[in-house]
């Protein structure tokens, strides 16, 4: 399968909707998205990048579709230390399980790193999150330590758990 990362553009809006599931309000989205709240989402962080965040969203394209996406913020310090930058992705339900994530996340390490953004790599995976504590392992990244969001809350609104894994870059 080719995968491949592009810019996060508006088109990708309904695609990006149609890839949501319960795993992925619960771990990455945060509630129920819509279209134009997708798109919104998506002028939001245009903006943002112009006055000077560095936050950036990616489309995971794979063999021609749009199947998930992947960003990096190298503004998150919730957990991390400074100089690490934070990865999130999610992927369709219907192409989970066949590498698609671990080979995003390997590359958007490398845009990361091309971009001198950072000195590692940071995944939070909540600690029921298992799929995605894997993918960190699969894509060589080790663990370091296990926190309390201080941003971040379970489907019962406590402090999620955070197991955090980190990769040179
Ligand atoms: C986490 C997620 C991105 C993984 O995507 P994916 O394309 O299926 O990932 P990959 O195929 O690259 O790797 C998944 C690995 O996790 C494993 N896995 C899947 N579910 C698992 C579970 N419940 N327990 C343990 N391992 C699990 C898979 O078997 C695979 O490992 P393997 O190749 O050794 O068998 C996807 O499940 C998802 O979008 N979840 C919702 C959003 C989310 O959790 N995002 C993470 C926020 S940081």
């Amino acid at each position: 399968m080719d995968i491949t990362l592009r810019a996060l553009r508006r088109e990708d809006a309904r695609a990006i909707v149609a890839a949501e599931d319960d795993a992925t309000v619960r771990f990455l989205s945060g509630g129920r998205s819509t279209v134009r709240g997708t798109e919104e989402f998506i002028d939001r962080l245009e903006r943002e990048a112009k006055v000077g965040r560095s936050k950036r969203a990616f489309g995971i394209w794979a063999d021609g579709a749009c199947v998930g996406t992947v960003d990096f913020d190298p503004q998150v310090n919730d957990g991390l230390e400074p100089g690490d930058v934070n990865i999130a992705y999610g992927v369709a339900p219907w192409i989970r399980g066949r590498g698609v994530a671990v080979r995003a996340v390997d590359l958007v390490c490398g845009i990361i790193a091309e971009r001198h953004l950072g000195e590692r790599a940071a995944i939070r995976a909540s600690a029921e999150n298992p799929a995605s504590q894997r993918v960190a392992e699969k894509a060589g990244f080790v663990f370091s330590h296990e926190m309390r969001s201080t941003t971040d809350v379970d489907d019962q609104g406590r402090p999620e758990a955070l197991r955090v894994f980190v990769r040179a870059l």
